[in-house]
């Protein structure tokens, strides 16, 4: 009988794709995935390390999960347990003092020796830690076989930040930058589309940094850019939605922006964290980009694909922001406009720069203008939500809705969308017309000529 796998992912997409990647590399060894941790017999945390809230959720969960792991164990039964992502490599000693019921502890560049862990951890009743940055690729040890839940899939092209920017763990966690050659990516581009996916995001911590060997004989210097891959990738068949995910705004260059024009499978959606409104601020996080470059970097964008809509991510209350910083933020917001953003309290990264820096902002502070810049925000999501009522737009219906008789999907802009439709047409992009539009999704009506096409 196979034995049950439960991953849970905290955190942004990279772990998401990990965990399906860790999935794909414990199925030899029997696990098959379980939406349940309760009578799970490998329990796996992912976990983010990138805000101190999201770190320490990590140890309230391991605390539920130990009483889980006790009940199991009177009835003869072992959980293993395991903590992988970003707490995991920062701090995998702590983990094993403060749970040290926890079975296993492995970053996100060790998950390729889980059945060495696997059997160690079984072994003796050790704990195992492997939190190494190996010189091997982790992506030359997974399996070959992609497993695509729904049409729209990750693939991880580039690893790993170069960039310090003094707030942020993730070059500490991630490690230095890494492309994945591009034959190997195309390799598992098609795999996926084989699967079944019909969109693909291209993950990286600095996507737009890749720079990956070029395949032999394809001519055109040694490596590709991101621009080229995706230039690339379009010509699969099948594969009709390529995005790319998270971009660094002083590395976006003129040949991305250029795909942006020519390619049609590209959508015309992109998330392009701009941080702050303050060249002072941006400059105290070593972002290497002032407030007017990134304006001038929207406005090219925009010339190049008149409908790209852009998505972004802000901190406030970094040391030393003063009020007019804040507002400064707040008007680059209204004069850039974003129709989706996450927006964060400034959290003290022990061991990042900023964290010893003067001039912290009071907590309450922090929350009051968060506030601000979020209704800011909120309305600019609403308003570009309702001025798409009317609209006429393709969107992948790639899940079932909520209610029966419902499927939902992501129209070009990354908005959720649902409709009325039957199974049939799950996991195929539809002509959709929006009938309105909220907060948080988009309702839509299928055009009838995609309901034929299917009978
Ligand atoms: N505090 C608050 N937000 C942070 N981010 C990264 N580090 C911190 C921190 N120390 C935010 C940035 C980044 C996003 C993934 O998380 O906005 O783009
Ligand atoms: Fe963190 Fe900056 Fe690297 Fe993004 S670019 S992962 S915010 S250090």
């Amino acid at each position: 009988m196979a034995k049950k796998l439960h991953i849970k992912t905290y955190g942004c997409q990279m772990n998401v794709y990990d965990s399906e990647r860790i999935a794909e590399v414990l199925r030899p060894l029997g696990y098959a995935p379980t939406d349940r941790a309760e009578g799970a017999d490998m329990v796996i945390l992912n976990t983010c390390h990138i805000r101190e809230k999201a770190a320490e959720k990590v140890y309230s969960e391991l605390g539920r999960l130990r009483l889980q792991k006790d009940a199991m164990a009177e009835h003869g039964q072992r959980m293993v347990l395991a903590v992988t992502g970003c707490v995991a490599q920062a701090e995998g000693e702590e983990v094993l003092k403060r749970a040290p019921f926890v079975d296993m502890v492995f970053g996100p560049q060790t998950y390729h020796r889980l059945p060495q862990m696997v059997a160690e951890a079984a072994r003796a009743a050790n704990q195992v830690l492997d939190t190494d940055f190996p010189a091997e690729s982790k992506f030359d040890a997974l399996p070959q076989e992609r497993n695509v839940d729904g049409a729209a899939a990750f693939l991880a092209i580039q690893e790993g930040c170069d960039k310090f920017c003094t707030y942020c763990v993730v070059p500490y966690t991630r490690g230095a930058e890494y492309s994945r050659p591009a034959a190997d990516v195309l390799a598992e581009a098609r795999r996926l589309v084989g699967a079944g996916a019909r969109e693909i995001t291209f993950l990286g911590q600095n996507v737009n940094s890749y720079h990956g060997e070029a395949p032999s004989g394809s001519g055109g210097g040694a490596e590709w850019s991101l621009a080229r891959l995706i230039f690339e990738a379009a010509e699969i068949d099948g594969l009709e939605r390529i995005r790319y995910t998270t971009s660094y705004p002083a590395e976006v260059d003129d040949d991305l922006i250029q795909a942006h024009a020519d390619v049609d499978k590209l959508m015309p959606y992109l998330h392009l964290p701009v941080q702050a409104g303050s060249n002072r601020i941006l400059q105290a996080m070593n972002r290497n980009h002032t407030v007017d470059a990134y304006r001038a970097l929207a406005d090219k964008l925009r010339a190049a694909r008149p409908d790209l809509a852009l998505s972004s991510d802000f901190i406030v209350g970094f040391p030393g922001e003063t009020d007019r910083d804040f507002r400064d933020t707040l008007k680059l917001v209204e004069d850039v406009t974003f129709i989706q953003a996450y927006s964060f309290k400034y959290s003290a990264r022990p061991g990042t720069p900023a964290a010893n820096m003067e001039f912290q902002v009071d907590e309450a502070l922090k929350a009051e203008r968060l506030a601000e810049l979020q209704a800011l925000l909120n309305a600019q999501t609403l308003n570009f939500n309702k001025a798409c009522v009317g609209r006429r737009m393709p969107v992948l219906l790639d899940r079932t809705g909520k209610k029966p008789g419902q499927l939902a999907g992501r129209s070009p802009y990354m908005q959720a969308v649902v409709v009325d439709a039957s199974e049939e047409l799950l996991n195929r992009t539809v002509d959709v017309t929006i009938i309105s539009g909220g907060p948080n999704s988009l309702l839509g009506t299928a055009d009838p000529k995609n309901q034929k096409a299917c009978a």
